[in-house]
């Protein structure tokens, strides 16, 4: 059985380059890996109020398709040197039901991509902490930060051969996460 990755990109934009990298990796690592992209455009806005026993239906979904996955791969913009509001969001309700977070000990690849050449690295900082928080595993190896990605990204794909072989390395590390993981619990 392929092992199943769920892809969350912290960009709404239809022409996201962050969403067009997910999508150039979904289809590189098809014959290995079932990745699926949640889309956040239906997440409301964290209200504790709402966060009950019968939470908004998009939430639900969010959080059944981290359950289900044996892995995610977040990929974010830097705004103002941090996580998009959408996906800081978007974490922010999967970390709860505080204690029982279906993203609790889910491995996680992380990366940003800006068109600046600072990549969003500082953003990315701010995601593994936030991470960290919840109880996921974000990797532990170098950061992937994708600089000048309005030069790399064609027809909505990923087409710079250097950031594609480090980004791949990076999801490698991370089905060798999952593959370490199944074979603890076997
Ligand atoms: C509100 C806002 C703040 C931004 N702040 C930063 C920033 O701090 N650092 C950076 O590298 N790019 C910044 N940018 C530029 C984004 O990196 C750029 O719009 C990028 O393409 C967004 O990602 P996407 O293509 O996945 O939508 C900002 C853009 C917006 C709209």
């Amino acid at each position: 059985m392929k092992p199943k990755i769920l892809a969350i990109s912290g960009s709404l934009r239809r022409g996201s380059f962050n969403t067009a990298v997910l999508a150039t990796l979904a289809e590189r690592f098809a014959a290995v890996a079932e990745v699926s992209l949640f889309p956040l455009n239906d997440v409301p806005l964290y209200d504790q109020d709402l966060d009950s026993d019968a939470p908004p239906a998009a939430v639900a979904a969010l959080r059944q398709a981290i359950g289900e996955a044996d892995a995610l791969i977040i990929a974010t913009p830097e705004y103002n040197y941090g996580v998009s509001g959408v996906l800081k969001n978007a974490l922010d309700w999967a970390s709860r039901p505080y204690g029982r977070s279906t993203l609790v000990g889910k491995p996680v690849l992380t990366f940003t991509s800006s068109p600046a050449f600072t990549g969003g690295a500082r953003a990315q900082a701010g995601l593994n902490e936030t991470l960290h928080a919840i109880g996921a595993k974000p990797l532990a190896r170098p950061q992937i930060v994708i600089g000048l990605v309005h030069e790399k990204v064609k027809d909505d794909r990923l087409a710079d051969a250097a950031t594609l072989s480090f980004l791949e390395s990076g999801v490698r590390d991370l089905l060798a996460e999952v593959a370490k993981s199944a074979k603890a619990a076997a």
